[in-house]
Protein backbone atom coordinates (compact mmCIF):
# COMPACT_ATOMS: atom_id res chain seq x y z
CA UNK A 1 0.00 0.00 0.00
CA UNK A 2 1.54 3.43 -0.94
CA UNK A 3 -0.60 6.38 0.35
CA UNK A 4 1.47 9.05 -1.29
CA UNK A 5 0.03 7.87 -4.16
CA UNK A 6 -3.26 9.77 -5.46
CA UNK A 7 -6.28 7.47 -4.46
CA UNK A 8 -7.71 6.82 -8.32
CA UNK A 9 -4.13 5.73 -8.41
CA UNK A 10 -4.35 3.35 -5.87
CA UNK A 11 -7.38 1.75 -6.53
CA UNK A 12 -5.97 1.26 -10.55
CA UNK A 13 -3.23 -0.54 -8.63
CA UNK A 14 -5.38 -2.73 -7.60
CA UNK A 15 -6.13 -1.88 -3.67
CA UNK A 16 -9.35 -1.54 -2.66
CA UNK A 17 -9.27 2.09 -1.58
CA UNK A 18 -12.20 2.95 0.81
CA UNK A 19 -14.59 5.34 1.18
CA UNK A 20 -13.80 4.98 -3.18
CA UNK A 21 -12.15 7.81 -5.65
CA UNK A 22 -15.33 9.10 -7.71
CA UNK A 23 -15.27 11.28 -10.70
CA UNK A 24 -18.20 11.35 -13.34
CA UNK A 25 -18.00 10.70 -16.96
CA UNK A 26 -19.24 14.18 -19.18
CA UNK A 27 -18.80 16.00 -15.74
CA UNK A 28 -17.41 18.57 -17.51
CA UNK A 29 -19.89 19.64 -19.58
CA UNK A 30 -23.25 21.27 -19.91
CA UNK A 31 -25.08 20.62 -17.00
CA UNK A 32 -22.36 23.06 -15.19
CA UNK A 33 -23.40 26.84 -15.60
CA UNK A 34 -20.04 27.94 -15.79
CA UNK A 35 -19.34 25.76 -18.69
CA UNK A 36 -22.03 27.03 -20.13
CA UNK A 37 -20.94 30.52 -20.26
CA UNK A 38 -17.63 29.42 -21.70
CA UNK A 39 -19.36 27.47 -24.17
CA UNK A 40 -21.33 30.00 -25.06
CA UNK A 41 -18.01 32.48 -26.05
CA UNK A 42 -16.50 30.05 -29.10
CA UNK A 43 -17.79 29.60 -32.27
CA UNK A 44 -17.60 25.93 -31.91
CA UNK A 45 -17.35 23.06 -30.40
CA UNK A 46 -13.83 22.09 -31.39
CA UNK A 47 -12.26 25.57 -31.21
CA UNK A 48 -13.26 25.18 -27.78
CA UNK A 49 -11.25 21.33 -27.90
CA UNK A 50 -8.26 23.11 -29.43
CA UNK A 51 -8.23 26.43 -27.61
CA UNK A 52 -5.96 24.92 -24.57
CA UNK A 53 -6.76 27.94 -22.15
CA UNK A 54 -10.41 27.03 -22.50
CA UNK A 55 -10.28 23.45 -22.43
CA UNK A 56 -7.90 23.59 -19.47
CA UNK A 57 -10.06 25.91 -17.86
CA UNK A 58 -13.13 23.55 -18.47
CA UNK A 59 -11.46 20.64 -17.25
CA UNK A 60 -10.44 22.10 -13.87
CA UNK A 61 -14.23 23.61 -13.52
CA UNK A 62 -15.99 20.05 -11.93
CA UNK A 63 -12.58 19.72 -10.31
CA UNK A 64 -13.22 23.74 -8.41
CA UNK A 65 -16.75 23.13 -8.15
CA UNK A 66 -16.72 19.37 -6.70
CA UNK A 67 -13.05 18.29 -5.67
CA UNK A 68 -13.17 15.00 -7.44
CA UNK A 69 -10.86 12.35 -7.78
CA UNK A 70 -10.28 12.44 -11.11
CA UNK A 71 -10.01 15.16 -13.58
CA UNK A 72 -10.94 14.36 -16.99
CA UNK A 73 -9.13 16.04 -19.97
CA UNK A 74 -11.95 18.09 -21.81
CA UNK A 75 -11.52 16.65 -25.51
CA UNK A 76 -13.66 14.11 -27.24
CA UNK A 77 -13.35 10.95 -29.15
CA UNK A 78 -14.04 12.47 -32.23
CA UNK A 79 -10.94 15.17 -32.62
CA UNK A 80 -8.29 11.93 -33.63
CA UNK A 81 -10.59 11.63 -36.88
CA UNK A 82 -10.58 15.21 -37.09
CA UNK A 83 -7.04 15.25 -37.13
CA UNK A 84 -6.90 12.32 -39.69
CA UNK A 85 -8.29 14.69 -42.06
CA UNK A 86 -11.73 13.45 -41.57
CA UNK A 87 -14.30 15.92 -41.11
CA UNK A 88 -16.11 17.02 -38.34
CA UNK A 89 -18.86 19.29 -37.40
CA UNK A 90 -21.25 19.66 -34.14
CA UNK A 91 -24.63 21.05 -34.99
CA UNK A 92 -26.68 21.91 -32.44
CA UNK A 93 -29.34 19.54 -31.27
CA UNK A 94 -28.16 17.20 -33.80
CA UNK A 95 -24.74 15.63 -32.29
CA UNK A 96 -21.49 15.43 -34.21
CA UNK A 97 -21.65 15.09 -38.14
CA UNK A 98 -19.14 13.64 -40.33
CA UNK A 99 -18.59 12.73 -43.80
CA UNK A 100 -20.22 9.38 -44.19
CA UNK A 101 -17.04 6.92 -45.05
CA UNK A 102 -17.68 3.57 -47.29
CA UNK A 103 -14.78 3.25 -49.04
CA UNK A 104 -11.53 2.32 -49.60
CA UNK A 105 -10.55 5.93 -51.31
CA UNK A 106 -11.51 7.05 -47.65
CA UNK A 107 -9.53 5.17 -45.62
CA UNK A 108 -6.60 5.93 -47.84
CA UNK A 109 -7.12 9.65 -47.58
CA UNK A 110 -6.85 9.34 -43.99
CA UNK A 111 -3.39 11.23 -42.81
CA UNK A 112 -1.44 9.93 -39.97
CA UNK A 113 1.49 12.48 -40.54
CA UNK A 114 -0.62 15.10 -39.76
CA UNK A 115 -1.81 13.78 -36.63
CA UNK A 116 0.21 14.93 -33.71
CA UNK A 117 0.83 18.50 -35.08
CA UNK A 118 -3.19 19.08 -35.40
CA UNK A 119 -3.31 17.28 -32.13
CA UNK A 120 -0.38 19.36 -29.99
CA UNK A 121 -3.21 22.04 -28.50
CA UNK A 122 -4.30 19.21 -27.02
CA UNK A 123 -0.94 18.42 -25.24
CA UNK A 124 -0.56 21.65 -24.06
CA UNK A 125 -4.43 21.01 -22.20
CA UNK A 126 -2.82 18.46 -20.29
CA UNK A 127 0.41 20.30 -19.33
CA UNK A 128 -2.06 23.53 -18.12
CA UNK A 129 -4.69 20.89 -16.41
CA UNK A 130 -1.75 19.24 -14.53
CA UNK A 131 0.55 22.53 -13.32
CA UNK A 132 -3.30 23.98 -12.76
CA UNK A 133 -4.46 21.24 -10.33
CA UNK A 134 -0.61 21.45 -8.30
CA UNK A 135 -1.18 25.37 -8.19
CA UNK A 136 -5.20 25.20 -7.11
CA UNK A 137 -4.71 22.73 -4.44
CA UNK A 138 -5.94 19.45 -5.70
CA UNK A 139 -2.87 17.34 -5.02
CA UNK A 140 -4.94 13.88 -5.10
CA UNK A 141 -6.82 14.78 -8.26
CA UNK A 142 -5.41 12.31 -11.22
CA UNK A 143 -5.38 13.55 -15.07
CA UNK A 144 -6.76 11.15 -16.47
CA UNK A 145 -6.49 11.48 -20.71
CA UNK A 146 -8.55 9.47 -22.78
CA UNK A 147 -8.99 8.60 -26.53
CA UNK A 148 -12.59 6.77 -28.38
CA UNK A 149 -11.57 3.04 -28.86
CA UNK A 150 -11.54 2.18 -32.99
CA UNK A 151 -14.38 0.04 -33.16
CA UNK A 152 -16.26 3.73 -31.44
CA UNK A 153 -14.52 5.84 -33.78
CA UNK A 154 -15.08 3.88 -36.65
CA UNK A 155 -18.60 3.78 -35.99
CA UNK A 156 -18.94 7.59 -36.28
CA UNK A 157 -16.66 7.64 -39.11
CA UNK A 158 -18.47 4.84 -41.18
CA UNK A 159 -22.53 6.05 -40.23
CA UNK A 160 -21.38 10.08 -40.53
CA UNK A 161 -22.69 10.70 -36.65
CA UNK A 162 -24.33 8.80 -34.02
CA UNK A 163 -26.87 6.22 -34.99
CA UNK A 164 -29.51 4.00 -33.25
CA UNK A 165 -28.42 1.11 -34.51
CA UNK A 166 -25.00 1.12 -36.53
CA UNK A 167 -26.20 -1.09 -39.34
CA UNK A 168 -23.69 0.66 -41.41
CA UNK A 169 -20.96 -0.18 -39.71
CA UNK A 170 -22.33 -3.76 -38.73
CA UNK A 171 -22.56 -4.56 -42.35
CA UNK A 172 -19.18 -3.22 -43.48
CA UNK A 173 -17.71 -5.06 -40.81
CA UNK A 174 -19.39 -8.13 -41.95
CA UNK A 175 -19.26 -7.62 -45.76
CA UNK A 176 -15.94 -5.66 -46.39
CA UNK A 177 -13.62 -7.46 -43.74
CA UNK A 178 -10.40 -6.07 -44.92
CA UNK A 179 -11.39 -2.99 -45.48
CA UNK A 180 -13.10 -2.38 -42.34
CA UNK A 181 -9.77 -4.11 -40.87
CA UNK A 182 -7.75 -1.55 -42.29
CA UNK A 183 -10.06 1.71 -40.88
CA UNK A 184 -9.62 -0.14 -37.53
CA UNK A 185 -5.35 -0.65 -38.27
CA UNK A 186 -4.85 2.85 -39.08
CA UNK A 187 -7.79 4.12 -35.76
CA UNK A 188 -5.43 2.05 -33.73
CA UNK A 189 -2.04 3.47 -34.83
CA UNK A 190 -3.06 6.89 -34.57
CA UNK A 191 -4.51 6.38 -31.35
CA UNK A 192 -1.26 4.64 -29.83
CA UNK A 193 0.01 7.48 -30.72
CA UNK A 194 -2.39 10.01 -29.19
CA UNK A 195 -2.71 8.52 -25.41
CA UNK A 196 0.93 8.43 -25.54
CA UNK A 197 1.71 12.16 -26.29
CA UNK A 198 -1.14 12.77 -23.51
CA UNK A 199 0.81 10.55 -21.24
CA UNK A 200 3.99 12.21 -22.06
CA UNK A 201 2.13 15.84 -21.98
CA UNK A 202 1.64 14.17 -18.04
CA UNK A 203 -1.69 12.79 -18.40
CA UNK A 204 -1.77 9.72 -15.16
CA UNK A 205 -4.37 7.51 -16.10
CA UNK A 206 -5.60 7.05 -19.57
CA UNK A 207 -8.97 5.66 -20.31
CA UNK A 208 -10.55 3.88 -23.94
CA UNK A 209 -14.27 4.58 -24.47
CA UNK A 210 -15.80 1.99 -26.43
CA UNK A 211 -18.94 3.27 -26.32
CA UNK A 212 -20.71 1.00 -28.75
CA UNK A 213 -18.48 -2.29 -27.89
CA UNK A 214 -22.15 -3.73 -27.07
CA UNK A 215 -23.73 -3.73 -30.65
CA UNK A 216 -21.21 -6.39 -32.24
CA UNK A 217 -21.63 -10.26 -31.89
CA UNK A 218 -19.07 -11.89 -29.85
CA UNK A 219 -16.32 -12.96 -32.24
CA UNK A 220 -16.56 -9.23 -34.13
CA UNK A 221 -16.22 -7.97 -30.86
CA UNK A 222 -13.13 -10.08 -30.38
CA UNK A 223 -11.65 -8.83 -33.38
CA UNK A 224 -12.38 -4.78 -33.41
CA UNK A 225 -12.89 -4.31 -29.72
CA UNK A 226 -10.48 -6.57 -28.05
CA UNK A 227 -7.66 -7.17 -30.59
CA UNK A 228 -7.15 -3.19 -31.46
CA UNK A 229 -7.24 -2.80 -27.40
CA UNK A 230 -4.92 -5.33 -26.58
CA UNK A 231 -2.77 -4.25 -28.75
CA UNK A 232 -2.97 -0.18 -27.16
CA UNK A 233 -2.44 -1.41 -24.15
CA UNK A 234 0.85 -3.83 -25.20
CA UNK A 235 2.61 -0.32 -26.46
CA UNK A 236 1.62 1.90 -24.02
CA UNK A 237 2.64 -0.54 -21.03
CA UNK A 238 6.02 -0.35 -23.25
CA UNK A 239 6.37 2.98 -23.37
CA UNK A 240 4.90 4.11 -20.55
CA UNK A 241 5.73 1.54 -17.67
CA UNK A 242 3.21 2.00 -14.77
CA UNK A 243 0.55 4.16 -16.52
CA UNK A 244 -2.49 2.83 -16.22
CA UNK A 245 -5.48 2.45 -18.66
CA UNK A 246 -8.87 2.03 -18.01
CA UNK A 247 -11.21 0.41 -20.58
CA UNK A 248 -15.13 0.92 -21.38
CA UNK A 249 -16.91 -1.69 -23.10
CA UNK A 250 -19.54 -0.16 -23.38
CA UNK A 251 -22.97 -2.58 -22.95
CA UNK A 252 -20.82 -5.98 -23.73
CA UNK A 253 -22.10 -7.56 -20.93
CA UNK A 254 -20.30 -11.06 -20.56
CA UNK A 255 -17.80 -10.04 -23.11
CA UNK A 256 -16.02 -7.95 -20.36
CA UNK A 257 -14.63 -11.21 -19.42
CA UNK A 258 -12.97 -10.99 -22.72
CA UNK A 259 -12.44 -7.44 -22.37
CA UNK A 260 -10.37 -8.29 -18.94
CA UNK A 261 -7.58 -10.34 -21.12
CA UNK A 262 -6.46 -7.31 -23.01
CA UNK A 263 -4.23 -6.05 -20.30
CA UNK A 264 -6.31 -3.03 -18.88
CA UNK A 265 -6.26 -1.95 -15.03
CA UNK A 266 -9.58 -1.12 -14.95
CA UNK A 267 -12.87 -1.86 -16.36
CA UNK A 268 -16.02 1.03 -16.90
CA UNK A 269 -19.33 -0.90 -15.99
CA UNK A 270 -22.28 0.23 -17.88
CA UNK A 271 -25.75 0.84 -16.03
CA UNK A 272 -27.63 -2.08 -17.17
CA UNK A 273 -24.75 -4.46 -16.30
CA UNK A 274 -25.02 -5.94 -12.16
CA UNK A 275 -22.23 -4.93 -10.92
CA UNK A 276 -21.67 -7.83 -8.85
CA UNK A 277 -22.20 -10.05 -11.14
CA UNK A 278 -19.51 -8.60 -13.22
CA UNK A 279 -17.24 -8.15 -10.46
CA UNK A 280 -17.48 -11.87 -9.92
CA UNK A 281 -16.14 -12.93 -13.30
CA UNK A 282 -13.55 -10.77 -13.34
CA UNK A 283 -9.98 -11.26 -11.38
CA UNK A 284 -10.11 -9.66 -7.99
CA UNK A 285 -7.30 -6.73 -8.65
CA UNK A 286 -8.89 -5.76 -11.58
CA UNK A 287 -10.36 -2.26 -10.61
CA UNK A 288 -14.53 -2.18 -11.69
CA UNK A 289 -15.52 1.72 -12.55
CA UNK A 290 -19.33 2.62 -12.30
CA UNK A 291 -22.21 2.69 -12.53
CA UNK A 292 -24.99 4.80 -11.57
CA UNK A 293 -27.40 5.44 -13.87
CA UNK A 294 -27.25 9.14 -14.68
CA UNK A 295 -31.54 9.60 -14.78
CA UNK A 296 -30.80 8.61 -11.04
CA UNK A 297 -28.86 12.02 -10.61
CA UNK A 298 -31.56 13.68 -12.45
CA UNK A 299 -33.98 12.01 -9.92
CA UNK A 300 -31.97 12.42 -6.79
CA UNK A 301 -33.34 11.84 -3.38
CA UNK A 302 -34.73 8.39 -2.20
CA UNK A 303 -33.94 6.26 -5.47
CA UNK A 304 -30.46 7.96 -6.31
CA UNK A 305 -29.65 7.31 -2.52
CA UNK A 306 -31.19 3.41 -2.98
CA UNK A 307 -28.97 2.78 -6.51
CA UNK A 308 -25.91 4.63 -4.96
CA UNK A 309 -25.99 1.86 -1.52
CA UNK A 310 -26.27 -0.83 -3.41
CA UNK A 311 -23.26 0.10 -5.94
CA UNK A 312 -21.00 1.29 -2.81
CA UNK A 313 -22.45 -2.35 -0.94
CA UNK A 314 -21.63 -4.25 -4.08
CA UNK A 315 -18.29 -2.75 -4.27
CA UNK A 316 -17.02 -2.79 -0.78
CA UNK A 317 -13.88 -4.91 -0.04
CA UNK A 318 -12.41 -4.43 -4.17
CA UNK A 319 -10.29 -1.98 -6.05
CA UNK A 320 -13.57 0.18 -7.33
CA UNK A 321 -14.08 3.62 -8.80
CA UNK A 322 -17.29 5.32 -8.09
CA UNK A 323 -18.77 6.62 -11.77
CA UNK A 324 -22.03 6.95 -13.76
CA UNK A 325 -22.81 4.28 -16.05
CA UNK A 326 -22.26 6.34 -19.12
CA UNK A 327 -22.21 10.29 -19.16
CA UNK A 328 -23.81 12.52 -17.05
CA UNK A 329 -26.60 14.45 -18.54
CA UNK A 330 -27.23 18.04 -19.17
CA UNK A 331 -30.64 18.33 -16.93
CA UNK A 332 -28.68 17.16 -13.85
CA UNK A 333 -29.65 19.36 -10.74
CA UNK A 334 -26.10 20.49 -9.27
CA UNK A 335 -27.33 19.78 -6.03
CA UNK A 336 -28.05 15.96 -6.73
CA UNK A 337 -24.18 15.76 -7.62
CA UNK A 338 -23.37 17.66 -4.47
CA UNK A 339 -25.55 15.14 -2.44
CA UNK A 340 -24.09 11.56 -4.31
CA UNK A 341 -20.65 12.93 -3.67
CA UNK A 342 -21.56 12.74 0.24
CA UNK A 343 -22.87 9.36 0.40
CA UNK A 344 -19.94 7.91 -1.54
CA UNK A 345 -17.39 9.82 0.15
CA UNK A 346 -19.08 8.39 3.70
CA UNK A 347 -18.14 5.15 2.48
O1 LIG B 1 -16.20 15.80 -19.13
C1 LIG B 1 -15.75 14.93 -19.89
O2 LIG B 1 -16.11 13.73 -19.88
C2 LIG B 1 -14.60 15.30 -20.81
C3 LIG B 1 -14.84 15.51 -22.18
C4 LIG B 1 -15.57 14.51 -23.08
C5 LIG B 1 -16.52 14.95 -24.05
N1 LIG B 1 -16.86 13.87 -24.80
C6 LIG B 1 -17.00 16.33 -24.19
C7 LIG B 1 -18.22 16.62 -24.99
C8 LIG B 1 -15.41 13.12 -23.24
C9 LIG B 1 -14.57 12.15 -22.43
C10 LIG B 1 -16.24 12.74 -24.34
C11 LIG B 1 -16.32 11.35 -24.84
C12 LIG B 1 -17.21 11.04 -25.96
N2 LIG B 1 -17.58 11.84 -27.01
C13 LIG B 1 -17.79 9.75 -26.16
C14 LIG B 1 -17.56 8.53 -25.30
C15 LIG B 1 -18.39 8.53 -24.08
C16 LIG B 1 -19.86 8.40 -24.33
O3 LIG B 1 -20.59 9.36 -24.01
O4 LIG B 1 -20.30 7.33 -24.80
C17 LIG B 1 -18.56 9.83 -27.33
C18 LIG B 1 -19.38 8.70 -27.94
C19 LIG B 1 -18.42 11.14 -27.87
C20 LIG B 1 -18.99 11.69 -29.14
C21 LIG B 1 -19.85 12.87 -28.92
N3 LIG B 1 -19.40 14.11 -28.53
C22 LIG B 1 -21.25 12.95 -29.09
C23 LIG B 1 -22.15 11.80 -29.51
C24 LIG B 1 -21.63 14.27 -28.79
C25 LIG B 1 -23.01 14.86 -28.94
C26 LIG B 1 -23.94 14.41 -27.88
C27 LIG B 1 -23.83 15.31 -26.70
O5 LIG B 1 -23.70 14.80 -25.58
O6 LIG B 1 -23.91 16.51 -26.93
C28 LIG B 1 -20.46 14.98 -28.40
C29 LIG B 1 -20.37 16.40 -27.97
C30 LIG B 1 -19.71 16.68 -26.66
N4 LIG B 1 -18.56 16.10 -26.21
C31 LIG B 1 -20.16 17.63 -25.69
C32 LIG B 1 -19.22 17.60 -24.64
C33 LIG B 1 -19.21 18.44 -23.40
C34 LIG B 1 -21.39 18.52 -25.81
C35 LIG B 1 -21.19 19.55 -26.86
C36 LIG B 1 -21.28 20.98 -26.42
O7 LIG B 1 -20.95 21.33 -25.27
O8 LIG B 1 -21.64 21.79 -27.26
Amino acid sequence: MDLSMKPLLRSLNGEAVWPPPVWLMRQAGRYLPEYRAVRAGVADFVALCTTPDLAAEVTLQPIRRYRFDGAILFSDILMLPWALGHGLEYRQGEGPVLPPLRDAASVAALDPARVADRLAPIMQTVRLVRAGLAAEGFPDTTLIGFAGAPFTVACYMVEGGGSKDFAAVRAMAYAQPALFGRLIDVLTEATIEYLSAQASAGAEALMLFDSWAGVLSPSLFRTHCVAPATRIVAALNARHPGLPLIGFPRLAGLLARDYAATGVNGIGVDTGSDIAAVAAMLPPRLALQGNLDPLAVVAGGAPMAAETAAILHAMKGRPFIFNLGHGIVPQTPLDHVAALLEQVRAG
